[in-house]
């Protein structure tokens, strides 16, 4: 969920409602604002689109201090009642809350037998109920009444609180979730994410877990657990003001998947992070010194969903150039796992937004336990970029689309670029380092040419757009680039896809073979593309349909295959970087057909702030 909140000078409405639009990739299944009009607060929230709340909203209003919420649904489900903000029952309070509330069962139990009564289904709901309880004990204190509250909290928490009795007045609180204070010239801004306040305040005051922010507009106070002023640094906000417009695309996703030669080109710094002559990488933000690369035994990297397809075809690139193993865990299992950190393993995150909870805590155990986390990127200045001890920023733009295809194919140069550098201290010679440079040079051009076979995709995407399920299989750096493909689909189409290894294909899933059921194969040129080719046989002898992409010439494809994807030829360890290309096409193209909600599929967020 995203939260945002306004005091100052300018009309709250709509400075809320830009920043619920930046903050729409936390979450878009419902939203709602709550504004100080005269003697109450009024708050209207909305279950749909920000479209919605929008149409529900007076054409005006006077007020200038608010908070609001989009929400992405935890407990209870999609309903105006659900949405946030979150009034107390005497009308003084109202609350916009991130996170989740692990005692709420608890705490609800306890305030209906005082005599509350509850409006939602949502755990949030008690934080206002609470802060009533306490506040009237001390209606001059409201500042100490959320404190209270927050004693009693088990969960995360990123709040915004205002009180009907104190206009002048907005409290804001964080534990597990972010909060950002914007400092203006006699007006503040809270909100998860600084682009909330973008275009009206380059100043910022980054929460840490425990704090709590006390703002008027003329002035703000922070205070830790222990009741303590803390002093806090205030930091330039560098946030490229240019939105990120959908220009002559019809959605956000295709714009990003036609971006990728340039996101590509950034993430190798436009060729500036490449040395050709040495034929290695530079990766200054790494702070690592080059002795410390001698004493990485291992890597761990964790991520989550497409970051996690990211880290397998980048780890095995890492395995491939410099002979470190490398393990790609799911961050959420990681965390769980009471992993064992060594001194020797290089950790890293890997994540397009910065934000995901569950990438978060598993940096946080690790670091917890000594170990040293560098991070994998994308916005700058985000909870993750803040937390690690150093890393490498993807540099591909602003990515508004749920579904990611330009952090992807970045955060997988990356990773080349990493083991590059890393295979150059071990195995590799200079030579083959200065062929793997040129490669990656020629790197967007290729992708460029694959994006020249958007028609021919289109094509195929609506011959098999009627579909009910379908499989996608690979092997070796290819196998990842398939659940990849899988994910794409499933995400934005709705509709059933699974990847699997070509060689486990034979072990369970050819069950599913039937005319009823398609497979698209990633069969490329090189030592197993024969495998490749008599896994397909396998699918053809019991009538399955198949889409071949490939890089060969091989004729026995052409006859195998029910419709084949003929992609541009590059160096094999980069190759996989271009066959994921097509794939993103496909479900585009597929969901397009299909008149799919694409930019923002039901039921997910861009980024998922809690576990
Ligand atoms: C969500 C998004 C995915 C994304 C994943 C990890 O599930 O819908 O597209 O891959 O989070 O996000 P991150 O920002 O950490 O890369």
């Amino acid at each position: 969920c995203g939260i945002v909140g306004y005091c100052g000078p300018r009309k709250a409405m709509p400075v809320l409602m830009q920043g619920l639009r930046q903050l729409e990739y936390r979450g878009y299944d419902s939203s709602g604002v709550a504004l100080l009009q005269g003697e109450s607060i009024k708050v209207i929230k909305k279950q749909g689109k920000l479209n919605n709340l929008e149409q529900a909203l007076p054409s005006r209003s006077a007020s200038t201090l608010g908070i609001a919420h989009t929400r992405w649904a935890t407990h209870g489900r999609v309903s105006d009642e659900n949405a946030h903000p979150h009034e107390s029952a005497d009308g003084r309070v109202a609350v916009v809350h991130n996170g989740i509330i692990d005692n709420y069962v608890a705490l609800k139990e306890e305030l209906i037998t005082k005599g509350y009564s509850f409006l939602s289904e949502t755990d949030s709901e008690v934080l206002a109920h609470l802060i009533e309880d306490y506040l009237k004990q001390n209606p001059e204190k409201p500042e100490d009444a959320v404190k209270s509250a927050l004693r009693r909290i088990e969960g995360t928490y990123g709040i915004i609180v205002l009180f009907r009795d104190h206009p002048d007045l907005l409290v804001g609180a964080r534990n597990g979730s972010p909060l950002i204070v914007g400092v203006g010239e006699k007006e503040m801004f809270l909100a998860s994410d600084a682009t909330a306040f973008i275009g009206l305040s380059r100043q910022a005051i980054y929460l840490e877990d425990g704090e709590m922010a006390i703002l008027t507009p003329k002035q703000y106070k922070t205070i830790n657990r222990q009741d303590r002023e803390v002093e806090k640094t205030v930091e330039q906000v560098d946030i490229d003001e240019t939105q990120a417009l959908k220009g002559e695309y019809d959605h956000f996703l295709l714009k990003e998947i036609f971006e990728q030669p340039a996101a590509v080109s950034r993430a190798m710094g436009e060729g500036g992070r490449l040395l050709h002559d040495f034929g290695t990488a530079k990766l200054g933000g790494l702070n690592l010194d080059k002795r410390d690369f001698f004493d990485i035994e291992r890597i761990h990297v964790l991520a989550m969903g497409t970051g996690y397809y990211a880290g397998c075809v980048g780890g095995a690139m890492i395995e491939h150039l410099a002979r470190i193993p490398v393990q790609v865990f799911d961050a959420s299992e990681y965390r769980v796992s009471n992993p064992i950190v060594k001194r020797d393993t290089l950790y890293l995150a890997i994540s397009q937004s910065g934000e995901t909870a569950d990438t978060i805590l598993a940096v946080k155990e690790v670091q917890n336990k000594g170990g040293r986390v560098l991070g994998i990127v994308n916005v700058v200045g985000s909870t993750l970029a803040r937390l690690t001890e150093g890393g490498v920023y993807t540099h591909a733009g602003p990515e508004k689309s749920v579904a990611s295809t330009k952090a992807f194919t970045s955060q997988v140069t990356v990773m080349a670029l990493l083991a590059l550098l890393l295979g150059r201290m071990r195995d590799v010679p200079v030579r083959r380092g200065k062929e793997l440079v040129d490669a990656m040079m020629a790197l967007p051009d290729r992708i460029h040419e694959t994006l020249g076979l958007r028609d021919r995709i289109k094509e195929i995407a609506e011959k098999y757009k009627g579909y009910g399920s379908m499989l996608f299989m690979g092997r070796g750096n290819y196998y990842p680039i398939a659940l990849e493909g899988a994910l794409k689909l499933k995400e934005i189409s709705y509709i059933h896809a699974e990847g699997f290894s070509s060689g486990g294909l034979k072990h369970g899933p050819l069950a599913l073979i039937s005319p009823d059921m398609p497979s698209l194969f990633i069969a490329m040129d090189g030592d197993f593309l024969d495998k490749d080719i008599g896994n397909i046989q396998e699918v053809r002898a019991r009538e399955g349909k198949v889409i071949v992409l490939t890089d060969s010439d091989d004729p026995r494809l052409e006859d195998l295959a029910s419709d084949i994807i003929k992609i541009p030829a590059t160096d094999e360890v980069l190759a996989p970087i271009l066959a994921v290309v097509p794939l993103q096409l496909f479900a585009y193209y597929v969901s397009l057909a299909l008149g799919r909600e694409i930019d923002q599929p039901r039921n997910l967020a861009k980024s998922v702030t809690v576990e």
